[in-house]
């Protein structure tokens, strides 16, 4: 099969020198481009900035902001038959991005952000129903409602759900405890175990 794997955080540029990103590792999606490789899939890793090696015999695509990580998904996934959007992408960016080093003033700063492209969502709602389409939601309450309800908004095939209140787990960790939810309603917990061992677990239930 050929894979399409998205990892890592985005950068969205402020200036010359500054930009606004979040903590992701790219730990998650770096273990399940791996895992597929293994297995033999055709894989492409579209990855944010990180500072991890890419795992062997995986195509990677390097990008910084959601707008080159969405125009690197979009190119690689019209012969995909599984896209696994483990990337945290930055919902917003910065309206104007300056080429040169802001100056400090003595008053307060407001930077006004704009929404980027929701990547997953336009997956979703141009879905080719013979590719597996894969999300995450990154939750801290109401786990399984808010999973499930961006499950049906984004037209998942499967969602990955991470509780990322819980210590121990999720980002920057070596270990992680997901929960999967199918389309047809199936919930598949998967205990704390190395992303190594949550990653082949991943695709054994969804590369079906
Ligand atoms: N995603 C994406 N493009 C974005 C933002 C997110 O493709 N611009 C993908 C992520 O790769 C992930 C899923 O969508 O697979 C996460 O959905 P999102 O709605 O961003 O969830 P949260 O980050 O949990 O944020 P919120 O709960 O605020 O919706």
């Amino acid at each position: 099969m050929k894979i399409v794997v998205s990892a890592g955080p985005t950068r969205e540029r402020i200036d010359a020198v500054r930009f606004i990103t979040n903590f992701s590792s790219g730990k998650m999606g770096y273990a399940i481009a791996g895992a597929a490789a293994t297995a033999g899939h055709q894989v492409v890793l579209v990855s944010g900035p990180v500072t991890i090696a890419p795992p062997p015999g995986v195509d990677t695509i390097r990008v910084e902001s959601a707008a080159e990580m969405a125009t690197a998904i979009h190119s690689s996934a019209a012969d995909a038959d599984a896209i696994i959007m483990a990337a945290a992408v930055a919902d917003y960016r910065p309206v104007k991005q300056l080429e040169h080093k802001m100056k400090k003033t003595d008053g307060n700063l407001t930077i006004e952000l704009e929404r980027t492209e929701d990547i997953l969502k336009t997956l979703g709602e141009q879905k080719n129903p013979d590719c597996i389409l894969v999300g995450f939601a990154a939750e801290t309450d109401n786990l399984l409602e808010n999973a499930i309800d961006k499950q049906k908004r984004k037209n998942l095939d499967w969602i990955v759900l991470n509780d990322v209140s819980r210590p121990g787990i999720g980002f920057g960790s070596d270990q992680n405890a997901v929960t999967l939810i199918s389309r047809d309603g199936r919930i598949i917990e998967l205990d704390s175990a190395a992303k190594s061992v949550i990653a082949a677990k991943i695709l054994e239930y969804v590369l079906v």
